[in-house]
């Protein structure tokens, strides 16, 4: 089970050679040694990028001790004399309206169990397609898709080949058992696909529309079903219309928020990471940083690493030849950059959250290592990760599978009182929806658009009047309830038909006014308070006064060849963020899609 891997246990670039990797760190050897010699004193070996990125086995430890690079990096860092370490802010654990809200799922009275639906040949199975996240919301949607069907659905099959490389199989996971019996009552599903009729039957293979609705499935794969008894839907991502009938969406829910529960080896080590967290401080952030080199060679974005990154960075990107040239400032302005992590280091610090909070840093392999963690560090001393705060002998059944790890991170965010995100990915919106589901727990995502002017012009302003404008156009991607309209965005980061309001008595309508009044007005799209006045005592933190545009750098379609998706002959990215929330990237290339199907 030796599998190559790209995250978690890093390391995965040499085992997984390509011919165009060759010259590529040909060309990087050669950059090191040229840049070793401008040095005065050669900065250590392991601390160079190229080697960071494919030596290195386990990415964190050294990341963390940042010998030689870090400290260099945070002298030059001057700027976080500027910041000042003041009172805590009010609401950065957690929002002052989350208790009027609650997680609802229940099935109505019309949602006949599965016991009367289920018809007895008709079998449906499914294989999963990206990074763990991108597989959760194939395995979602294939629980409702079986339930549109009248279906029994087979266990799913994961995807063992993306980009992630991980052998693992649903049960290796999954907590099967539960999955199976949790669900009982809205859909049959059975680990392997039994004979019918006293034969086993070769199943159907189809692939499904991106999007595609519930007529869409009834129209297409009904029939193939009545006529075959079983049909396998391959690379079964995005496959299920974004909007269903409400016992739909609640089954969604139900499938995504209770039946599907990672293994229990997965939970207890998930949970001992959490009371590690803890054990150091009362309030943790998780951050998830998305900032593995060949992420940031897709996006075409600069961060800043001067002519050495735009040739490492250019040098990735040759792989592709079907990467269009992108204008790395056209696309900061636009938003589509992740935030480096110094970039998220001034955001939280300006958003009030001190010096001395811990933060879980969740990541895979980062670019540039250390030296790019060390202006985080600067702002934010107390950084750990799994491996930081964990021994090998621990993490040993995990680390040479990239979806367990990516596990263990998921559930460590899950568990965090804050949440922060870097980029937009298929993990960044799970959360996003799971956290708003159970609770309304703060969650931060970056107004990457309006955040890059101001952190581009914020030498220009005193420090209190920065953080005033970054709480102003962070309102809106705090997680706070209502943030985002019902509808917009995809179902899984905003599962509005599942959260509900409690009655609100008189008293507590009152005191609430000026909430219920500012969420009034967030119908009005778009509306961005442009003063520049903020007042210090701002606590509601996050509350929409402008609807939030969260555009995807990270999400993306393959643009197949399927005669049958949904704008065909559109190969190129749309790039729009303002256009509407189906804004996806459309690649050619599948290594490309998997790269960003985290
Ligand atoms: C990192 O440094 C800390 C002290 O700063 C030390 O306790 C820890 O063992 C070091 N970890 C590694 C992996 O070197
Ligand atoms: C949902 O159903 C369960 C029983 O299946 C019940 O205990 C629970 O109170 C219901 N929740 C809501 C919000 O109605
Ligand atoms: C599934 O069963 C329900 C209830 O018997 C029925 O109304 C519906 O038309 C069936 N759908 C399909 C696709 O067979
Ligand atoms: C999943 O993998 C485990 C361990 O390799 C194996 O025991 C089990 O049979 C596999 N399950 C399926 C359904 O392939
Ligand atoms: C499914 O799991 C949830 C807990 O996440 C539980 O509340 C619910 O009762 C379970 N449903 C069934 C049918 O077992
Ligand atoms: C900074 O302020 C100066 C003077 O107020 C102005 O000329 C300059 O354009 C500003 N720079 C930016 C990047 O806004
Ligand atoms: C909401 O809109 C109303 C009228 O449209 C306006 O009077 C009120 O000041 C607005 N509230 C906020 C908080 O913007
Ligand atoms: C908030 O600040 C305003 C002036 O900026 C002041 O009038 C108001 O009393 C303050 N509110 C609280 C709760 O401190």
């Amino acid at each position: 089970m030796a599998q190559p891997r790209r995250r978690g246990g890093g390391g995965g670039h040499n085992k997984c050679p390509r011919p165009a990797l060759l010259p590529a760190a040909a060309l990087l050897l050669f950059l090191l040694a040229a840049v070793a010699l401008l040095y005065v004193s050669p900065p250590p070996l392991t601390d160079h990028p190229a080697l960071a990125s494919s030596r290195r086995r386990s990415p964190h430890a050294p990341l963390l001790n940042s010998s030689g690079g870090g400290s260099t990096v945070v002298s030059e860092h001057s700027e976080i004399s500027r910041v000042p370490i003041s009172k805590e802010a009010d609401g950065l654990w957690g929002s002052k309206f989350a208790s009027r809200f609650y997680g609802c799922s229940n099935s109505s009275s019309r949602f006949l169990g599965s016991s009367v639906i289920t018809q007895p040949d008709r079998y449906l199975m499914i294989v999963t397609s990206g990074g763990l996240n991108q597989q959760r919301t194939g395995i979602i949607d294939a629980v409702v898709a079986a339930r549109i069907l009248n279906a029994t659905l087979v266990v799913p099959k994961l995807d063992q080949t993306s980009f992630w490389k991980d052998a693992s199989n649903f049960s290796e996971i999954f907590d099967v058992d539960w999955f199976i019996s949790n669900l009982s009552k809205d859909v049959k599903i059975v680990k392997e696909l039994p004979e019918i009729g006293g034969k086993l039957r070769t199943p159907h293979r189809m692939r499904v529309p991106r999007k595609c609705t519930q007529r869409c499935y009834v129209n297409r794969v009904l029939p193939a079903l009545l006529k075959k008894h079983v049909v396998r839907l391959t690379k079964f991502d995005y496959r299920l219309a974004n909007r269903l009938d409400t016992d739909l969406q609640k089954l969604r829910c139900r499938v995504n928020y209770h039946g599907l529960r990672f293994t229990g080896l997965i939970e207890e080590m998930g949970e001992k990471l959490i009371q590690r967290m803890r054990e150091r401080s009362k309030h943790f952030i998780a951050l998830h940083l998305r900032f593995e080199p060949d992420m940031l060679a897709f996006s075409g974005c600069y961060y800043g690493g001067g002519e050495k990154e735009r040739k490492e960075l250019g040098a990735i990107r040759k792989r592709w030849k079907t990467l269009h040239a992108i204008n790395p400032e056209k696309g900061r302005r636009q938003g589509r950059c992740p935030l480096t992590p110094e970039e998220v280091g001034l955001m939280l610090r300006a958003l009030g959250y001190r010096n001395d909070v811990h933060i879980y840093v969740a990541s895979g392999e980062i670019y540039g290592g250390a030296r790019t963690l060390a202006p985080l560090k600067a702002f934010f001393p107390n950084l750990h990760t799994k491996e930081t705060i964990s021994s090998k002998e621990e993490l040993a059944p995990f680390s040479k599978y990239s979806s367990r790890m990516a596990a263990l991170d998921f559930i460590v965010c899950d568990g965090s009182d804050a949440f922060v995100t870097n980029n937009n990915g298929n993990m960044a919106k799970i959360l996003a929806g799971r956290r708003r589901y159970f609770g309304h727990k703060r969650t931060i995502r970056p107004n990457a658009k309006r955040l890059y002017s101001l952190i581009s012009n914020r030498r220009n302003m005193s420090w209190d009047s920065f953080s005033s404008r970054v709480r102003m156009v962070q309102k809106g991607f705090m997680g706070e309830p209502k943030e985002l309209r019902p509808g917009r965005g995809e179902f899984h980061e905003n599962p509005s038909t599942c959260i509900c309001e409690k009655t609100v008595s008189k008293t507590v309508a009152k005191s609430n006014s000026q909430f219920e009044q500012v969420l009034s007005n967030d119908t009005e799209r778009g509306i961005a308070i442009q003063t520049e006045q903020v007042s210090s005592n701002d606590t509601e933190m996050g509350i929409a006064t402008s609807e939030p545009t969260v555009p995807d750098h990270t999400d993306e379609e393959a643009g197949e060849s399927e005669a049958d998706e949904d704008a065909p002959g559109e190969k190129e990215e749309i790039i729009d963020p303002e256009a509407d929330d189906d804004v996806q990237f459309r690649l050619e290339d599948p290594e490309l899609e998997g790269i960003l199907s985290d």
